[in-house]
This record gives C-alpha cells, sequence and structure tokens, in this order.
C-alpha cells in the first residue's frame, strides 16, 4: 500500500511531538506521517539529545520549530509550554514518546535497583506524562477536542524481565492516562496510551536481550511486528478526528501478540530445538 500522499487526516490541526531523537525514533516517523496528513507542530526533546544535532534535520523536512525541554524539570515544561504558545497558539494533540531507565542503562537487576535511578525511570517516562498535560492545560493551549497519545509497552500488563523497571514506569503511565483521560473527557480531551511492539531503535535496542524479545513478538504475532511507520500511521489515526469518542484506552498496536497464545511457527521452533538437543545428548551418551 501506499500512503505518500496521505489522506488530509489532520489538516489545520497542531501539536506537540516529544521524543525523536533520530530517523529511527517512532517520534520521528509520527512526526513524518502528521505533517504528511496536513499538521503543523513542533519538536521537543532533552537539551542533551538535541546536542546530537540530528533533529535539526527533521526540523527542516517538516517545518517544525525545535523547542528544548527536559521533561524531569517542572520549569522546563512549564516554559516550554508557553513557548508553544507563542509559536503556535493552541494544540490539538500531543505526542508523549519519551522513555528512560538508567537502571536499564547501567545493567542493575531489578531485584537490586538503585532506587534513585528507580525514581529517575518513573519520573522521566511516567509522571513526565502528568507534567506535560497538566502544564499545557495551565499555559491554555490545550483545544477542547485535543488528543493525547502516550506510547507504552505490554510490560505494563505482563512481565518481561528485561524490561525491569520500565515494566512499572510503563503501568504507571497507562493509569495517569486513564485518570487524565477522566478529568478532561468533559472538554471533549481525549488521553490513551499506544501499546507498541519491539521496535529497533534506539531505546528498544538498549535493552539487553531486546533481539529475543523482537524475535519472540516476530514470531508470536499473527500480522507480525509492527514498524516505527505502521505505529505512526496508528497514533495519526488517534489523533484525527475519527477516534473522538476513544479515550481512557491502551491500545495494543502489536500484530496480535497480546491475544495470541502460541504460533504454529513458535511451537515448530520449539519442537525443532527439543529434537535437536535429544539428538545431541543421544550422540554424547
Ligand atoms: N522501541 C521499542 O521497542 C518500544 C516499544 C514500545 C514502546 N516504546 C516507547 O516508545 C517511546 C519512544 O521510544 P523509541 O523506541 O522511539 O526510542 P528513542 O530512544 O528514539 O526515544 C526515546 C526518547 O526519550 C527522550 N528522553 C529521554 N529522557 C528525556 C528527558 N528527560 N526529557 C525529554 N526527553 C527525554 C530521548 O531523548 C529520546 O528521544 C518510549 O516511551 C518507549 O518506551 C518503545
Amino acid at each position: 500500500m501506499n500512503y505518500t500522499e496521505g489522506y488530509g487526516l489532520l489538516k489545520g490541526k497542531k501539536g506537540i511531538i516529544f521524543g525523536a531523537l533520530d530517523e529511527r525514533s517512532i517520534a520521528w516517523r509520527v512526526a513524518l506521517a502528521c505533517k504528511r496528513e496536513g499538521a503543523s507542530f513542533v519538536l521537543s526533546n532533552a537539551p542533551v539529545a538535541l546536542r546530537l544535532g540530528a533533529l535539526n534535520a527533521l526540523s527542516e523536512e517538516t517545518g517544525a520549530a525545535v523547542i528544548p525541554c527536559d521533561v524531569s524539570k517542572e520549569d522546563d515544561v512549564a516554559a516550554m509550554m508557553e513557548k508553544v504558545k507563542a509559536e503556535l497558539g493552541s494544540i490539538d494533540f500531543i505526542l508523549h514518546a519519551i522513555g528512560m531507565s538508567p537502571n536499564i542503562r547501567k545493567s542493575k537487576p531489578y531485584d537490586d535497583l538503585n532506587y534513585n535511578w528507580f525514581q529517575q525511570s518513573l519520573d522521566i517516562s511516567a509522571i513526565s506524562l502528568h507534567k506535560v498535560i497538566h502544564f499545557a492545560d495551565k499555559a491554555g493551549i490545550l483545544n477542547d477536542g485535543a488528543s493525547v497519545v502516550a506510547l507504552s509497552y505490554i510490560g505494563a500488563q505482563r512481565i518481561f524481565s528485561k524490561y525491569s523497571d520500565m515494566n512499572d514506569a510503563k503501568a504507571l503511565l497507562e493509569s495517569i492516562a486513564r485518570n487524565y483521560g477522566s478529568r478532561l473527557g468533559k472538554r471533549g480531551i481525549r488521553v490513551n496510551t499506544v501499546s507498541q511492539a519491539p521496535t529497533i531503535t534506539s531505546a528498544g535496542s538498549g535493552i539487553k536481550g531486546f533481539d529475543g524479545m523482537f524475535t519472540f513478538a516476530e514470531k508470536m504475532s499473527p500480522l507480525g511486528n509492527p514498524t516505527a511507520d505502521d505505529c505512526a500511521d496508528y497514533c495519526v489515526t488517534l489523533f484525527s478526528d475519527l477516534t473522538r469518542k476513544v479515550t481512557m484506552q491502551n491500545l495494543f498496536h502489536d500484530g496480535g501478540f497480546v491475544t495470541n497464545g502460541i504460533s504454529e511457527e513458535l511451537m515448530n521452533d520449539l519442537f525443532e530445538m527439543h529434537a535437536r538437543r535429544d539428538a545431541e545428548n543421544g550422540e554424547d551418551s
């Protein structure tokens, strides 16, 4: 299928896109899809990420201004919303694509977490969603009917050992989305999380064992793993008016992974692996 021309689903809409680091980032792909669908937006990332310089290319390609913001700092988030007001006036959508765990980065196991880092994981990856919505609303820039989407992972419901304290962070993120969604619904504002399958990005491949999680999900999902571009198209639908009554949901975007018990492919792989092992053991004895 060819979506290069777009459907004009976001014509006239304005938004904020957090979390584009490099061209593999889900947020980067969302920015391109939003542009294709007619939206205008600002891009934001932590100052340390902006120093890498890659975001300038996306800014040029999409005509979007870049506003630095470390979401762990309340003052940064408050100040950034004033800049968004100056740039865009008011907004119709927000993408929260931010995640970071110092414990995972530094290979601290779940049963020996550094608690300061644990708090950073929760703060940056989850509580920041609360801050972003709160300060956007306080600045008076959230339009009625706006749509907020945050990216989550199935680790919020099921334990993936290598995902460590990010399992907890995603559970909190999804809870904040529900809580805020319930409060903003009267204004037609929707808040949802998209639970994306493993995707090869900087954050994704920073997790030890990511290749195993990716391959397992790929073999388990009837439709296969969705790419970052697939995720971007899904986010576009959630920012559009076509999903105006969808809120407080955690929406799985995973090719069917969450509902499948086991796939034929995975069963065959396991069968072959055991047969090989049995044969090897037989040869050894
Ligand atoms: N890649 C996957 O397999 C996968 C799967 C499901 C969900 N997700 C989620 O998707 C989102 C985007 O991740 P990605 O995979 O595109 O990786 P990514 O590394 O490209 O994006 C993560 C972003 O978070 C930003 N960030 C970190 N600390 C920040 C701070 N203090 N302030 C502002 N920004 C900060 C980083 O600079 C980066 O741009 C994350 O929430 C991630 O957990 C990813």
